[in-house]
């Protein structure tokens, strides 16, 4: 990991504090943990990257995706790290760099489904929570507000209708995509159902998280909105 000796923000008690982005595929959770993190010197961390990184060398060794025991012992032999760098996060599985291999739609589909296993999501909320620990950072997933950082001082729940989203994804994909736009928000519904209904850490607000559906919101005012809630939790006086 890299050293948290940023300059980040401090709460009221002079804390680091840890903003927790929580929300569906395709919210535009990373943009703006992006924005966040350069706008208050923080850490970005992608908590997708790392489920997505396990699911990776699931596929890689033939495990089957519903085999829980299986799995757990994969993770078992499993070392993940996420290295926090300006554009994106370097995702190291087992010393190799795969950042450029874990978002292709197998990989995508795959880490929605290794997610679901208790003991999956138990390693990855320790590693998250190993991570954060000395705050300062900002942390996108699906459970962080609810499950590995309940206490953190901001919390956002990004939303926006599903075929909002599953279009700023087609449109993320450049001039010839391999597959059409009804394909991209079929996915993506599917993908919501099983992250949303799953029965360990299923993805929804944190009674205390600030909704935010960017659904009729460019992507400058959700970025503006978001940084005036973590704002609204700073305190200027020791904020440096
Ligand atoms: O954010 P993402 O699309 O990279 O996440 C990939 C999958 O990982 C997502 O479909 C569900 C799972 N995930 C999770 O269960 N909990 C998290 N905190 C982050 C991701």
């Amino acid at each position: 990991m890299t050293a948290f000796a940023n300059p980040a923000k401090h709460d009221s008690s002079g804390k680091r504090i840890i903003v927790a982005i929580d929300g569906p595929a395709g919210a535009g959770k990373s943009t703006i943990a992006r924005q966040l993190a350069r706008r208050f010197g923080l850490l970005n961390l992608e908590t997708g990257a790392m489920y997505r990184a396990f699911a990776l060398k699931a596929l890689r060794r033939d495990v089957a995706l519903d085999d829980a025991a299986a799995l757990e012992q994969l993770s078992t032999e499993t070392d993940i790290r996420l290295e926090a760098g300006e554009a994106e996060n370097r995702v190291l599985l087992d010393d190799e760099d795969v950042t450029g291999q874990i978002r292709n739609p197998v990989v995508t589909d795959a880490a929605s489904r290794v997610s679901v296993f208790p003991s999956i999501r138990a390693w990855m909320v320790r590693l998250q929570q190993q991570m954060g620990a000395d705050g300062g950072v900002v942390m996108e997933g699906r459970d962080i507000g609810t499950v590995v950082f309940p206490h953190a001082e901001v919390k956002i729940f990004l939303d926006a209708a599903p075929e909002v989203r599953g279009m700023r994804r087609f449109d993320q994909m450049g001039p010839a995509p391999a597959v059409q736009a009804e394909e991209v928000i079929r996915d993506l519904r599917a993908r919501d159902e099983r992250d949303r209904n799953r029965a360990d850490s299923p993805l929804k607000p944190s009674p205390d998280a600030v909704l935010l559906d960017s659904t009729d919101m460019t992507l400058e005012q959700v970025v503006k909105a978001a940084e005036a809630i973590v704002e609204s939790r700073l305190q200027p006086a020791v904020a440096r």
